[in-house]
């Protein structure tokens, strides 16, 4: 458990910000399966462009479980503010700023990790969004911008001293991308300096990794981005580890069935037909890759066009797994 701001969450275990993948139905079902807090994909502080259609499903958050936390992302302490007052606007209770995300889009303006390089300017962002709304912000960065230059410690108890309500930290610098290993000995020294949460990130994939980085480096929760696709019930899975230093059983093949409907139905619902079948694709991708070692489904899956046709290979395929799964 652990405060952010007036926010208590009560299980450590976070679900990361990621453009493309943590929109509102996935946010949901994570939190469904136990994810203490879910963080929304971000939106561009340039809010003249909230009008797209891209950015409006990025802040809708109709009947979502509070604490509704939203990122922003950009380089202009201004605009980010002003988009900081735009997000409590639409529904944000935290405000998280990127200074974590490599994405070409965003670093080319001088954004997200990118940003970690001028200190002077992290400090006017974190200082001018603190003040502009009266909700907690969270800073979610990386250990810095290169191997040699780790300066997320620094940024730590400066955005501490701004005012920040807690600290998620991916263990690579912007330079490594997602390439090489985590260190967690970056986050672990922020957890000494400052009395804010701190929630480690980076390469967390089971259970047991959960509890080793939280005993490692002492942070109050787990911040976890690709374990979480197509397998939202890594949450649950990590929280009864954590509790009870059991592993919990695999869920059944019947209930990946039933998650995995409901998520498609969602997204159909969500994003209207044609979107919800194409962004049906990438999940169902990730759910599949566990149970269809030659791809085969997959591929089929990728080619159909209707929301009926893809519940219907999705039927028959689990259908006809959970008969194996009888017979063996
Ligand atoms: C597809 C994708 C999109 C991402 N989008 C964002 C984003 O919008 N904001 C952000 O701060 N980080 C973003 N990230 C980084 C993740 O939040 C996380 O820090 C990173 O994936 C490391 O955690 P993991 O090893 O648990 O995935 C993204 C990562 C991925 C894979």
């Amino acid at each position: 458990m652990f405060l952010i701001g007036q926010y208590q969450i009560d299980t450590p275990v976070v679900l990361a910000p990621m453009a493309g993948v943590t929109d509102r139905p996935f946010r949901q079902l994570c939190r469904k399966l136990g994810a203490g807090l879910v963080v929304s994909e971000m939106v561009t502080s340039d809010v003249n462009l909230w009008s797209t259609r891209k950015s409006q499903t990025r802040l809708d958050h109709q009947g979502e479980v509070g604490p509704i936390s939203v990122q922003i992302a950009g380089g202009d302490p201004y605009m980010m503010a002003n988009a900081a007052i735009m997000a409590v606007k639409h529904g944000a209770q935290i405000v998280d700023i990127n200074m974590g995300c490599p994405a070409k889009k965003v670093c080319n303006k001088a954004a997200g990790s990118a940003l970690m390089k001028d200190e002077a300017l992290v400090k006017e962002i974190l200082q001018a969004v603190v003040s502009s709304v009266d909700v907690p912000v969270t800073l979610k960065m990386r250990t810095g911008w290169a191997p040699d230059h780790i300066n997320a410690p620094k940024i730590a108890l400066m955005a501490e001293q701004a005012g920040i309500s807690a600290l998620a930290v991916h263990g690579r610098t912007r330079s490594c991308g997602y390439k090489g290993d985590v260190e967690y000995d970056t986050i672990k020294t922020i957890k000494q300096q400052v009395s804010i949460p701190v929630l480690a990130n980076g390469d967390i994939t089971t259970p047991l990794k959960a509890k080793q980085v939280l005993e490692y480096t002492q942070a109050d929760g787990v911040m976890l981005g690709r374990a979480a696709q197509g397998r939202p019930w890594i949450f649950r899975e990590i929280q009864h580890f954590l509790n009870t230093g059991q592993t919990l059983e695999a869920p059944k093949l019947l209930e990946v069935k039933i998650i995995l409907l409901d998520h498609m139905s969602a997204l159909y619902e969500f994003y209207g037909e044609f979107m919800g079948v194409r962004i049906a694709r990438k999940h169902v991708g990730w759910y599949l890759q566990a149970h269809d070692n030659d791809r085969n489904v997959r591929r089929q899956f990728n080619q159909l066009e209707t929301p009926e046709e893809q519940i219907t290979l999705i039927h028959t395929f689990f259908t006809q797994s959970l008969g194996k799964e009888t017979a063996a």
